[in-house]
């Protein structure tokens, strides 16, 4: 066989006008490859701006329909729900997060009622609700117990089933946790209610906005470092997303998303799996932050790095940036 080379082969001519690097592209991103995380607030007809996620807001459960609406008229097929519990009601055990008639189940309720049309993914782990700000219950010295924790996911997970949830999404790192509630939604009847593990999440220094924005921050003392991963592993990763699948997890997650597709594309290659990644609050910052300080162009930069995702393996990414990004690609 012989290789042809220059210059029989150039490889501008491809990318020498708009229809012919179409033509060629490899990759293309949708709006229909986007899930919007958005944060919900007690209250009626409120908007409270996050100050370290410049341009996201919490909403109140009637300003989140409209959001939904206009997110499900832009194409984007999921949202992601987050809830900043009212300070009073944040406990030892997070015991809110059991509530039928919290801010999670009122808004899945809402969204469902209105839009019926757009899928909601909500998170399953306890740092919403407890008053140590972290994903489970601790005991005297502060470690996050597995097994104990594991249990109120489960019953947080059927709570939120029970309320209309698509897509349960436990974000918590507890082992074993994906077959309970798998087999409890099972058990209940939810046999179409899916799961996406947030099987590979680091503990990540890019998390602080997201805890601000719950307001979790504050709260907790010390790190995530006994439950989440450690960033110096991949090895590790590819076992948590196999255990998570012989769980029973329909998708799988990595988190955080720009730093870490080297995870993302190991784990599509392995196991062929819907794979999604979260770009996650301090990636959406530190673009902010870009565009802020004159170093870079909002849309550009925003197509960029989700447009990286897709390459990387990605069926779908979690963005902060989903409606402004489905604008532009539906313009
Ligand atoms: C909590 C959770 C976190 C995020 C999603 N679910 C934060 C954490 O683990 O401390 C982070 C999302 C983001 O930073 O945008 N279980």
């Amino acid at each position: 066989m012989s290789h042809a080379s220059f210059p029989a082969i150039r490889m501008r001519r491809a990318r020498v006008s708009a229809w012919s690097r179409a033509l060629v592209a490899e990759t293309v991103l949708t709006p229909s490859d986007l899930i919007w995380p958005v944060f919900i607030t007690d209250g009626k007809d409120v908007e409270e701006p996050i100050a370290t996620l410049p341009g996201v807001s919490r909403w109140s459960v009637d300003r989140l329909v409209d959001h939904a609406r206009t997110a499900r008229d832009l194409g984007i097929p999921c949202l992601a729900f987050f809830p900043n519990t009212p300070p009073a009601l944040r406990d030892a055990t997070g015991s809110e997060a059991l509530n039928p008639d919290n801010l999670m189940c009122r808004a899945i309720r809402a969204v469902k009622d209105a839009v019926p049309d757009i899928g909601i993914l909500t998170d399953v782990a306890l740092d919403p609700y407890t008053a140590s700000g972290h994903d489970g219950i601790t005991d005297e010295a502060g470690y996050v117990l597995n097994d104990e924790t594991s249990k109120l996911l489960v019953e947080q997970a059927l709570t939120q089933a029970r309320a209309g949830a698509d897509i349960i999404a436990p974000s918590d790192m507890m082992d074993g946790r994906v077959a309970a509630i798998r087999s409890a939604l099972e058990a209940e009847g939810y046999i179409n209610v899916a799961i996406m593990a947030y099987a590979a999440k680091y503990a990540s220094a890019f998390y602080g906005p997201f805890r601000d924005a719950v307001g979790s921050r504050g709260l907790l003392k010390g790190d995530k470092k006994t439950y989440q991963m450690d960033p110096a592993n991949s090895e590790e990763a590819l076992r948590e997303v196999a255990l998570d699948l012989a769980e029973g997890a329909d998708y799988v997650m990595v988190k955080p998303g720009l730093p870490y597709l080297d995870i993302v594309r190991r784990v599509k290659e392995r196991f062929e799996t819907p794979t999604f990644a979260y770009q996650v609050s301090g990636e959406y910052a530190m673009i902010e932050a870009a565009v802020a300080a004159g170093a870079g162009e909002r849309d550009a930069l925003v197509l960029e790095t989700l447009l990286a995702f897709k390459r990387a393996g990605c069926s779908g990414v979690l963005t902060y940036h989903a409606v402004h990004a489905a604008r532009l690609l539906g313009a």
